[in-house]
C-alpha cells in the first residue's frame, strides 16, 4: 500500500497545484514540465561557433537572445548556450599567410629582379616519354603576383621534332575563357630553349590568389611528349607559384581538361619585386607584433570566459578552414560535459528567435532520435576555387546540407559525431562537413525554411545569419516591442 500511495501522490499536488494557479495557465503548464525532468538535465544546448576576435557579436548576444535565455524562468533551466572559440591564435600576420582562410606561411625566398623562371630547366629525357592521352593539365596557384611569359612544349626526341598541332592554354579554374594560350605545330615551332619549344604570351599580372590549369591539347595522343610529374623538380621561383598535379582521378572537372600531368613547360616573372622584397624585410617585425597581440588576445578571452562562464575553447587553431574541427570538437565536449537532448548550432552573427524554436520543439514534439531539424540545401555544387575551395570532397555536388545560420540535432547523432571525431575528414565548411558526415548516418531530416540560409528578415524565420552587433540589437529590440523583428508599425518611437 505505501508504496502505490507515493505513486498517487504526484497526481493529488498536481491537481491541488492546478486549482491553485489556473488563474495563469501558462505558467502551470510550463511549470508542470519543469517538475519532471530532473534538475540538471538540459533540453536545448545550444553551440555558437565565434572566431577570437569577435567579442562585440558575443556582447550583442549576450545582450539579446542568450540573455533572454538566462533571464528566463522557464528557458534558462531548459537551454545553455555556449560560444565555441579555438584556443589559439594564428601566429602568422595575415600579410604573411598564404591565403586569409588558414594558417600557413606564405614561404616565399627572395627572388631576382627582372629574370625570367624557367618551370622546368632542362628537362631529363628519361622522364619524357610520348603521351596516351590527347590532353594533359597542371594545375596552379599565384602566392605573390606573376606574370606569366612563355609557354611551351616538349618535342620528340634530341633533334627536337614536333610531331602535329599543340594547343597549350592557361585557363583560370572554372572558367572557359582562356587567359593565355600558344599553337605549335610542326611548320611553326618558337624558339627553343633547352630542350623545350617555347612561344611568347600576351603578358597579364595574375593576381595573388589566382588558380589556373595549364592544358596541353592535341588531336592525337602521340603528339605530345610528357613528363612523369613525380621525377620532374619544378622551379617556383622561391615559393611564387604552388604547382600541383593532382592525383588522376580525384577530382573530376579537372580531368574533363586533360589528364594531370605536364608535357611542356612555361616562363614566368615575378611582379613587384620590390614589393615582395620590403615585405619579407618587414616580416620580423611584424611576426614579434603578432605575437604580443595573441598575449593581449590570450588574456582577453579569459577575462571574458570567467565573467560570463559561457564559453568553451577547443584545441585548434581558429582559422577558416579550422571551422569543422572545431565544430566536431565542441561535440566531443558536449558529450562528456552536458546533458542535454538536442543540440542547437549557430553562428556569432546570427540572430535566434528562442521563442519560436522552442514552441516548435514542444508543438511537434521534436525529441526524437537520429533527427536533424534545418533548412537543407539540395544538389549544391561543389566550389574548387576561394573561400569555399573543396579539394578534398570529390563529387560534383555535395549530399544534403543544413544551412549554418541554426539546425537542430538530436543527442545521439552527437554522440556519434563525437565517438568518431578522429576519423571524420575536415572538408570545406563546417555546414557541408557535417552533410557528409551525417550522409553516412542517414538521419531523419526535417526540413524548415525558418532557419534562413541568407540574410532576410521574415516574421515567422528561427534564425538569420550573417548580422552585425547592432543589426542583431535592432533585431531583438523590435522583437520586444512590437513582436516584429523585421520592423514595427508607426508609434513605436526609435524602432
Ligand atoms: C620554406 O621553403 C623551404 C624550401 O623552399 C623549405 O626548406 C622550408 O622548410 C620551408 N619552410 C616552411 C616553414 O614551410
Ligand atoms: C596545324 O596548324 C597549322 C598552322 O600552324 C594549320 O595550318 C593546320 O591546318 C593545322 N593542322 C591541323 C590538323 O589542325
Ligand atoms: C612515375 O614515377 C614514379 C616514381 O619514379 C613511378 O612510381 C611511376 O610508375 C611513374 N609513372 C609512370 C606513368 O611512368
Ligand atoms: C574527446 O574528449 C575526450 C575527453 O572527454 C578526449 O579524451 C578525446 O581525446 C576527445 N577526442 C577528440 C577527437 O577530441
Amino acid at each position: 500500500m505505501r508504496s502505490l500511495a507515493l505513486l498517487l501522490c504526484p497526481c493529488v499536488i498536481a491537481v491541488v497545484v492546478h486549482l491553485w494557479l489556473v488563474a495563469n495557465r501558462t505558467a502551470f503548464l510550463l511549470d508542470l514540465k519543469d517538475t519532471d525532468r530532473q534538475p540538471s538535465s538540459l533540453e536545448v544546448l545550444v553551440g555558437v561557433l565565434s572566431a577570437r576576435h569577435h567579442h562585440d557579436l558575443r556582447d550583442a548576444i549576450r545582450e539579446t537572445w542568450l540573455g533572454y535565455i538566462k533571464q528566463h524562468p522557464q528557458f534558462r533551466h531548459r537551454v545553455a548556450v555556449k560560444f565555441i572559440v579555438g584556443s589559439h591564435g594564428c601566429p602568422i600576420p595575415q600579410e604573411d599567410r598564404e591565403d586569409p582562410y588558414s594558417c600557413t606561411l606564405l614561404n616565399l625566398t627572395d627572388p631576382v629582379n627582372g629574370q625570367e623562371v624557367v618551370v622546368l630547366p632542362v628537362p631529363d629525357a628519361s622522364v619524357l616519354a610520348p603521351s596516351e592521352v590527347s590532353a594533359v593539365s597542371l594545375d596552379l596557384k599565384v602566392l605573390h603576383p606573376v606574370v606569366i611569359t612563355r609557354l611551351g612544349v616538349f618535342p620528340h626526341g634530341p633533334d627536337m621534332e614536333l610531331r602535329g598541332n599543340v594547343t597549350v592554354t592557361l585557363f583560370q579554374v572554372d572558367q572557359e575563357e582562356p587567359v593565355v594560350t600558344a599553337h605549335f605545330s610542326p611548320v611553326s615551332t618558337g624558339t627553343s630553349m633547352n630542350g623545350v619549344w617555347y612561344k611568347a604570351v600576351e603578358q597579364f599580372i595574375l593576381p595573388k590568389g589566382f588558380e589556373g590549369t595549364l592544358v596541353w591539347e592535341s588531336l592525337d595522343s602521340t603528339d605530345l611528349v610528357t613528363a612523369n610529374v613525380s621525377r620532374v623538380q619544378f622551379n617556383n621561383g622561391g615559393g611564387v607559384l604552388r604547382i600541383m598535379s593532382i592525383e588522376e582521378g580525384t577530382l573530376p572537372h579537372r580531368t574533363a581538361l586533360g589528364f594531370p600531368g605536364v608535357a611542356g613547360g612555361f616562363m614566368f616573372s615575378v611582379y613587384d619585386v620590390e614589393v615582395l622584397q620590403e615585405m619579407l624585410r618587414g616580416r620580423p617585425e611584424r611576426l614579434q607584433d603578432q605575437a604580443s597581440r595573441l598575449r593581449l588576445e590570450d588574456q582577453a578571452l579569459d577575462q571574458e570566459s570567467h565573467r560570463h562562464g559561457d564559453m568553451v575553447f577547443v584545441d585548434v587553431i581558429d582559422t577558416y578552414r579550422n571551422v569543422p574541427s572545431k565544430l566536431l570538437q565542441f561535440y566531443n565536449w558536449s558529450i562528456g560535459n552536458a546533458d542535454f537532448s538536442l543540440l542547437l548550432k549557430t553562428d556569432d552573427d546570427c540572430y535566434i528567435d528562442v521563442d519560436a524554436v522552442l514552441m516548435k520543439i514542444d508543438h511537434k514534439r521534436l525529441r526524437r532520435s537520429s533527427f536533424w531539424w534545418g533548412n537543407f540545401r539540395q544538389s549544391w555544387a561543389v566550389d574548387r576555387v576561394g573561400k569555399w575551395q573543396e579539394l578534398e570532397y570529390t563529387s560534383p555536388v555535395y549530399p544534403a546540407f543544413a544551412c549554418g545560420s541554426g539546425y537542430v540535432v538530436s543527442r545521439d547523432l552527437v554522440e556519434w559525431l563525437a565517438n568518431n571525431a578522429n576519423r571524420l575528414k575536415a572538408y570545406q565548411g563546417e555546414d557541408v562537413s557535417m552533410g557528409i558526415w551525417m550522409a553516412a548516418v542517414g538521419p531523419g531530416k526535417y526540413q524548415d525554411s525558418g532557419w534562413l540560409c541568407e540574410k532576410h528578415c521574415y516574421l515567422d524565420m528561427l534564425s538569420s545569419p550573417q548580422h552585425s552587433p547592432e543589426e542583431l540589437r535592432s533585431l531583438w529590440d523590435r522583437k520586444r516591442v512590437c513582436g516584429d523583428p523585421c520592423g514595427c508599425p508607426w508609434g513605436h518611437p526609435d524602432l
